[in-house]
C-alpha cells in the first residue's frame, strides 16, 4: 500500500470533483432530502408489536455494546462489499457493516492480501470483521489480533463455496454444533467485544439446523446471530425461507438478525413483521443500489413514498465509488472490479445496455467518467 493509500483509507475523502457542482449535494447523498414524506399507505401502518422496536439497539452488552442508529445492516459479500463501496452504503444508511469474508489461518499467517481485507475508513462504523476458519484456536488468536480495529467480531458459519467447506469452514461447520461451541466460546474468551455468527437455515437441501447452532453459539456468549434462510446447498436459489428465522427469534433472548431475500422498505418492514427479528441484513439487493438503506429506513420508520435517484445521481455515485477504488489499489486493479458494480448501477438503464461492451471492458476513471456522461 502506497502513502496516497494508507492516507485515503485513514481518513480524507477523495473523488471530491464527483460530488461536487454537476453531481450530487451531501443531502441528496445522505438522503436527508428523501425522507420527509408523511406516512399515507397502509402497508405501513403496522400493529403495534412491529413498532415497540425503537430505531437504535444494541448487541452486546456493558462498555464493550455496539450501539446501532437504525435496523439495517449490511451484509458481508466477498468481492462486493470492499472498503470503497462499504463506505457509499455507509453514507446511505447501513447502521452496521461487516468486512468481506476473511481467513483466521490467513490472518495467524501474517498474509498480505488477507490483511488488506481488515482496511477500512474511520466513517465505517461501527463495523464487525467477519472471520472464517474451523480451528478454535487459530480463530480465536486472529480475533484477538484485529479486535482494536473492530467493534465486534462474526464468525462466518454459512458459506457454502467448495473450497471453503472442503476445508471444513463456512457451512461445514453447521453440522458440528460441539464445534460451534467451542469457536464461539473460544472467541469470547480471547476478545472484549461482542462475538457474532452468522449462518443459514441448514447445510444441505432440506437440513434445518439453524437452531441448534443458534443456540450453542448463544450458550457460549454470542451476541448475536444472523440467519440467512437459504440452506447452503441452495446457495442463493428459490425462496429464503423466513420461518425459520422466526423458530430462532422465538427461541433465543440474544438479537436475531433476519437475511435473505430483503429486497425492498416493504419487504425489511415484512420481514420483521412475520419473524419479530431484530434487525435485517441486506446482501445483493444492495448492489448498484445503496440508496436500498435509505429506502428500507424509511419504511421502517414508517415513511413512504421513496423516490428512485435520477440517472445523474446513479453515475455521479458509481463514479465517487470508481475513483475511491482507484485510490485504494491502483487504476488497473480497480477498475477491473469495478466493472461488475458499473453493470448492476447501470442495471436497466438503456444507456447502460447500449454501451455494455464498452463498460465491461472500462481501464480507466476517465474513460468511466466520458461514457457515464454521454
Ligand atoms: C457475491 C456474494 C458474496 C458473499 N460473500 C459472503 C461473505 O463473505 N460472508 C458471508 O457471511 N456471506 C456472504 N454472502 C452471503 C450474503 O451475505 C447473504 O447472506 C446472501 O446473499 C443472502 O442475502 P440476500 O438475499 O439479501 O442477498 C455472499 C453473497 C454473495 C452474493
Amino acid at each position: 500500500m502506497n502513502k496516497d493509500q494508507a492516507a485515503i483509507l485513514s481518513g480524507d475523502h477523495l473523488a471530491k470533483d464527483h460530488l461536487s457542482g454537476d453531481y450530487l449535494t451531501k443531502g441528496q447523498l445522505t438522503g436527508e432530502s428523501l425522507t420527509e414524506q408523511p406516512l399515507t399507505n397502509d402497508l405501513f401502518l403496522l400493529e403495534e408489536y412491529f413498532f415497540s422496536k425503537p430505531a437504535q439497539w444494541e448487541i452486546g452488552t456493558g462498555a464493550h455494546a455496539v450501539k446501532l442508529e437504525s435496523r439495517v445492516l449490511s451484509a458481508p459479500m466477498a468481492g462486493v462489499t470492499d472498503a470503497g463501496y462499504r463506505r457509499i452504503l455507509r453514507r446511505f444508511g447501513a447502521a452496521l457493516t461487516y468486512t468481506e469474508m476473511v481467513s483466521a489461518k490467513g490472518l495467524h499467517y501474517h498474509n498480505e492480501n488477507t490483511r488488506f481485507l481488515l482496511k477500512h475508513v474511520p466513517e465505517d462504523k461501527p463495523i464487525f470483521v467477519q472471520l472464517f476458519g474451523s480451528e478454535p484456536d487459530i480463530i480465536a488468536e486472529a480475533a484477538a489480533m484485529v479486535q482494536a480495529d473492530f467493534d465486534g467480531i462474526d464468525i462466518n458459519m454459512g458459506c457454502p463455496a467448495p473450497k471453503i467447506v472442503s476445508n471444513h469452514d463456512g457451512s461445514a461447520l453447521m453440522d458440528k454444533p460441539e464445534l460451534v461451541y467451542d469457536i464461539v466460546k473460544m472467541v469470547c474468551q480471547a476478545v472484549e467485544i461482542p462475538v457474532t455468527i452468522k449462518t443459514r437455515k441448514g447445510r444441505r437441501l432440506e437440513d434445518n439446523q439453524a437452531l441448534e447452532v443458534c443456540l450453542a453459539a448463544q450458550e457460549a456468549g454470542a451476541s448475536a446471530v444472523t440467519i440467512h434462510g437459504r440452506t447452503a446447498a441452495q446457495m442463493y436459489s428459490g425462496k429464503a425461507d423466513w420461518d425459520v428465522i422466526r423458530q430462532v427469534k422465538e427461541a433465543l433472548h440474544i438479537p436475531v438478525i433476519g437475511n435473505g431475500d430483503v429486497v425492498s422498505g416493504a419487504a425489511a418492514v415484512r420481514m420483521m413483521k412475520e419473524t419479530g427479528c431484530d434487525g435485517v441484513m441486506v446482501g445483493r439487493a444492495c448492489q448498484g443500489n445503496p440508496w436500498i438503506f435509505a429506502e428500507i429506513r424509511a419504511a421502517l420508520e414508517g415513511r413512504e413514498g421513496f423516490p428512485k435517484p435520477s440517472a445523474e445521481e446513479v453515475a455521479a455515485v458509481c463514479l465517487e465509488q470508481a475513483a475511491f477504488e482507484v485510490a485504494c489499489k491502483g487504476e488497473d486493479m480497480a477498475m477491473r472490479e469495478m466493472r461488475p458494480h458499473i453493470m448492476s448501477y447501470l442495471k436497466g438503464s438503456k444507456n447502460a445496455a447500449r454501451k455494455k461492451r464498452e463498460l465491461m471492458q472500462v481501464r480507466t476513471l476517465k474513460e468511466l467518467e466520458l461514457l457515464l456522461k454521454d
